[in-house]
């Protein structure tokens, strides 16, 4: 970050500040209960003094919504993101950001024509036959419908022109506006400014690049390609750049029409079932999931198949927490907190100095009063809400990716709920989880971990006996030494915590290759 820059940051700064006091935004702090009398006086006094350098905006919309929308693009992804952490922001202040509508007047047809033809290297009328105008426009960019020479229907995102400066601009504002507040007030180091700033660059530079998301569509539709009920479109990377994307035109009706989708004969009750169902599957099965599933977001076909749409935001989970995750599901559905509980010690969240006993205890006490309200009314996402709450009571850090994936179950619970008010989540989920969890730790399961094992090592190869050996004397080196937390070794750093997985990897794939030579020697 640039010295010269700081005047333009300052200046944003004041920006900001005056927007948020001419909205209210400011006099809703300044009213925190939290707040100190000086630091509440404070607030105020700053609020009067900056009112006249900020914008208006719209007084119809509630103060946050207001300020963020008068403020850019940048400030209304950032409320977006904002009103999915109420464990930053509180629950009031997420609730009326989750108002912030991304929807914003289209930018000029030629304009969007002439990025494409720039974009792709060619004329517009070589590239498609009929080029419509924009059927929905948000801050990053908008989307036209067109037809290619080959007769195919398509959909065309492209980039807001100069939509990457201005976000690169306030971007670095905010990065400035974090790393102050958090130097000047250490109360707010709870709140990680810096931390949430970072998680906010991180997934508009993903945004800001099309090819990223195509990627992210092109690998989520191979992954989901035998659900019969679940559709992506196909990319068309000869028509897609860095600030285009050229995808299948999908004829659906939106998810929330639930009327329209009952007059087309689809039962809303099993669609909401789908929803739920298709989600658990990916985040489970493939550790990769749409994480943005509102319902603007999602249409229902021809055939009544759920399409997904928008891929700049996508979820990740490693196979070691999705059997985490999965576990933790089973052990809720059979409220066996005692099982929960010793998951937790087994993946190595749960300190060793913390009682199994007193966890369970406290995870019984936040999951039995949801099971209370009765089938329909349990919420997995608010079941997990509550856990990772628990769990941070016990000195964990929730992983950032369950976070995310516990954001996406409110949403995609939410869009469920639409379609069948009754729907039971548990029921749901239930078969979903069983067949994971059958699959992946029942013999199959292990028989697939043993193949990947020694298909590693075999990799390794001429490396093995070498690599065996090093192991050897680390062992000895280590129990040598004062004891596991000794200086690191030399000859290779692994962390202490990684010994346990390596050594069990190795034995494991030593005596899965032994299996396998008497499998074919027999
Ligand atoms: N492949 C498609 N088929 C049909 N409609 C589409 C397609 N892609 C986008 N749309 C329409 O354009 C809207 C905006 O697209 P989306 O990718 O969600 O952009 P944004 O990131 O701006 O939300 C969608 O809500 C949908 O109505
Ligand atoms: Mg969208």
């Amino acid at each position: 970050m640039s010295v010269l820059r700081v005047p333009g940051y300052l200046w944003r700064l004041v920006r900001i500040g005056g927007t948020m006091a001419r909205s209210g935004a400011l006099s809703r702090i300044a009213a925190h209960p939290g707040l100190g009398r000086g630091a509440r006086w404070g607030v105020r006094i700053g609020a009067g003094l900056l009112r006249p350098f900020g914008a208006k905006g719209d007084p119809s919309l509630p103060p946050m919504a207001r300020a963020f929308t008068a403020l850019g693009p940048a400030e209304v992804k950032l409320g977006q993101m904002l009103s999915t952490r109420p464990d930053v922001v509180g629950t009031e202040v997420s609730d009326e950001l989750r108002s912030l509508q991304d929807r914003v007047p289209p930018f000029p047809d030629e304009e969007a024509e002439a990025m494409v033809a720039a974009e792709l290297n060619a004329p517009l009328d070589t590239l498609f036959t009929r080029f419509d105008p924009a059927i929905a426009a948000a801050s990053i960019a908008q989307v036209h419908r067109a037809e290619t020479p080959e007769g195919r229907t398509v959909a065309v995102k492209v980039l807001r022109p100069g939509i990457e400066r201005d976000f690169l601009h306030d971007i670095e504002a905010f990065r400035f506006v974090a790393k102050v507040v958090e130097r000047v007030l250490p109360s707010s180091r709870r709140l990680k400014p810096v931390a949430v700033y970072d998680h906010f660059e991180q997934t508009t530079r993903i945004e800001l690049d099309l090819r990223l998301e195509a990627a992210a569509a092109t690998e989520f539709r191979q992954n989901t390609a035998d659900d019969p009920h679940f559709v992506v479109p196909e990319i068309d990377w000869s028509r897609s750049s860095q600030r285009v994307m050229t995808s299948d035109w999908i004829d659906g009706t939106p998810i929330s029409d639930r009327a329209a989708l009952i007059a087309q004969g689809f039962d809303p009750v099993v669609l909401g079932t789908r929803v739920i169902q298709s989600f658990l599957r990916q985040a489970l099965q493939d550790g990769l999931f749409h994480a943005d599933m509102h319902q603007g977001n999602l249409l229902v076909d021809r055939q009544g198949r759920i399409v997904a749409l928008d891929f700049g935001i996508m979820g990740r989970l490693d196979p070691l927490t999705r059997r985490f995750y999965a576990d933790i599901l089973l052990s809720f559905l059979r409220r066996d907190y005692e099982r929960a509980a010793r998951v937790h010690r087994e993946a190595g969240y749960l300190p060793a100095d913390q009682p199994l006993d007193v966890f369970a205890q406290a995870l019984r006490s936040v999951a039995e009063p949801i099971f209370g309200l009765g089938a329909k009314n349990i919420s997995m996402a608010r079941l997990l809400g509550q856990l990772f709450a628990v769990t941070e009571r016990f000195g964990m850090e929730t992983q950032t990716q369950l976070i995310l994936l516990q954001k996406t179950m409110v949403m995609v619970e939410g869009v469920a709920r639409d379609l069948d008010p009754d729907v039971n989540m548990w029921k749901a989920a239930r078969p979903v989880v069983e067949d994971w969890m059958r699959r992946n730790l029942g013999p199959e399961g292990v028989a697939r971990d043993l193949k990947a094992t020694v298909e590693v090592l075999s990799g390794l190869g001429p490396r093995l006996p070498e690599a065996a050996e090093r192991l050897v004397m680390l062992l000895d080196r280590r129990t040598d030494e004062a004891g596991p937390f000794a200086s690191p070794a030399p000859v290779v750093q692994v962390k202490t915590a990684l010994w346990p997985v390596v050594v069990a990897g190795l034995v494991g794939g030593i005596m899965g290759a032994g299996m396998m030579m008497l499998l074919v020697w027999a």
